[in-house]
């Protein structure tokens, strides 16, 4: 980066201190990974700075023959790894994905069916504040006691609503996703049944979990999780879904440009490209399976410290934690967490008698961790080190004679972070691990 260091010294530094906060941490937060160096100089490429609206052969501005070629390269990739009919790359994340089909296929006011963002759906699934449900007719359905699916109740609510989406999508759901069911009743309304993998993706393309291709109509996902791509989206069209509606490429296509989009961000795309074709290769199978041994392995060692795991551990890279036996709020747990180097984010769990700010739970994964070369072994640690963080700011709270509603105040919970003395020694060692697997971002 010997350019940027001497234009803007400001800007170097924080990337130094970000890259140095990225190699000092554990990066547990699911939805986060670590993309190649290959993918890094795809983005930093001079793609940026073209302008592309439209479609390859039908572009608005002049210069884009190999703007053509490179978006043409990436449609055809990810239509190979994915086994799809249709493919659009445009998106320029994962919002923008989803509110574009949601604006293809439906009018305003008009129903949609997603997973209660209490219950582990996304906030673009129809959640209130979002513009799914601000625009559209959202009819959120639920998990059950057991913390999986509640079948019954959606296909309840489905008869009853009669959505002309279905949502299948999660972004704090541990175990696999039945999408024959959620096929079943979509056919069964006439609904189209959308999946978002934004979270599994890199996992279905390397087939260590189910794809839903076979039974959804659409596919969204974003390239920034599992995929180990840049930031960026694509939406998928599936054969099922072009012999429901033959014009359904044309009708996503035209969301996003001229629907919700101006120009693609050409350089993400070429990043994207790189990502698809690092995603098929045996070694990538290797690591997408490493990615849920080592959720199995952190959930199974979790469980003998007596964290209740909702659903009771993970088929997928992730683990949602109930901390209610605790005595600690999921905001304190990841904060006094991050002073030991371990990077999750709280999060709330199905039924929360807690509010969003402060909810009971914690959520965390392992796809980052895995890209860095850890196992089993080093899950095993981590999962001590995250056991002993816990107790010892639960100890200190209690002695602190700190309640709940007390808790909830920052200053609060600084003072009780720092009056837990043995996080410094904590920190070392998650340093030490660190140090152990430095991240090379070659693959
Ligand atoms: C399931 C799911 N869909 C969509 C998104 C939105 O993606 P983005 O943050 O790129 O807009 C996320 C992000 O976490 C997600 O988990």
């Amino acid at each position: 980066m010997k350019f940027l260091r001497k234009a803007d010294i400001d800007i170097y530094n924080l990337i130094k201190k970000e890259e140095k906060r990225q190699a000092e941490t554990l990066m547990m937060i699911p939805s986060e990974n670590i993309a190649s160096k290959a993918v890094e100089e795809a983005v930093g490429s001079s793609f940026g700075n073209k302008y592309s609206e439209g479609y390859a052969g039908r572009r608005y501005y002049q210069g884009n023959t190999v703007a053509d070629e490179v978006e043409l390269l990436v449609i055809d990739r990810a239509k190979k790894l994915f086994k799809v009919a249709e493919v659009n790359v445009q998106p320029h994340s994962g919002s923008p994905a989803n509110f574009a089909v949601y604006t293809a296929l439906l009018k305003p006011g008009e129903t949609l069916m997603g997973l209660a963002l209490s219950h582990g759906g996304h906030l673009t699934h129809g959640a209130d504040m979002n513009a799914s449900s601000i625009y559209f007719h959202s009819v959120p359905f639920t998990l059950d006691n057991e913390g999986r699916i509640d079948f019954q109740e959606l296909e309840r609510l489905a008869k009853k609503e009669k959505p002309k989406i279905i949502i299948a999508g999660f972004t704090a759901y541990p175990r696999i996703v039945d999408w024959k069911k959620f096929a079943e009743i979509a056919d069964m309304v006439g609904a189209y049944l959308m999946t978002d993998i934004s979270h599994i993706s890199g996992l279905v393309a390397a087939g260590v979990y189910p794809s839903p291709v076979p039974y959804a109509h659409v596919v969204t996902t974003t390239t920034h999780k599992t995929l180990r791509g840049p930031r960026g989206a694509m939406i998928m069209v599936t054969e099922k879904g072009l012999k429901k509606d033959p014009d359904l490429y044309k009708k996503i296509n035209r969301a996003i440009i001229p629907g919700i989009q101006g120009g693609p961000h050409l350089n993400s795309i070429a990043g994207i490209g790189v990502a698809l074709k690092e995603d098929s290769k045996k070694s990538f199978v290797t690591y997408a399976n490493q990615v849920v041994k080592n959720a199995k392995a952190l959930a199974a060692e979790l469980n003998k410290y007596n964290f209740k795991l909702i659903s009771g551990g993970t088929d997928s890279h992730l683990i949602l934690i109930d901390l209610r036996n605790k005595n600690l709020l999921g905001k304190t747990a990841a904060e006094g967490l991050e002073k030991v180097g371990i990077i999750l984010n709280m999060n709330g769990i199905p039924f929360d008698p807690n509010p969003p700010l402060y909810p009971s739970g914690i959520r965390l994964g392992t796809p980052g961790t895995t890209s860095r070369g850890m196992k089993e072994k080093e899950m095993k640690l981590i999962a001590r080190v995250m056991n002993q963080t816990i107790n010892e700011v639960a100890k200190t709270k209690e002695r602190m004679k700190i309640d709940m509603e007390q808790e909830k105040k920052r200053s609060v919970r600084q003072q009780i972070l720092a009056e837990t003395k043995s996080l410094g020694k904590l920190q070392k060692e998650i340093l030490t691990l660190c140090k152990k697997f430095p991240i090379k971002k070659v693959y």
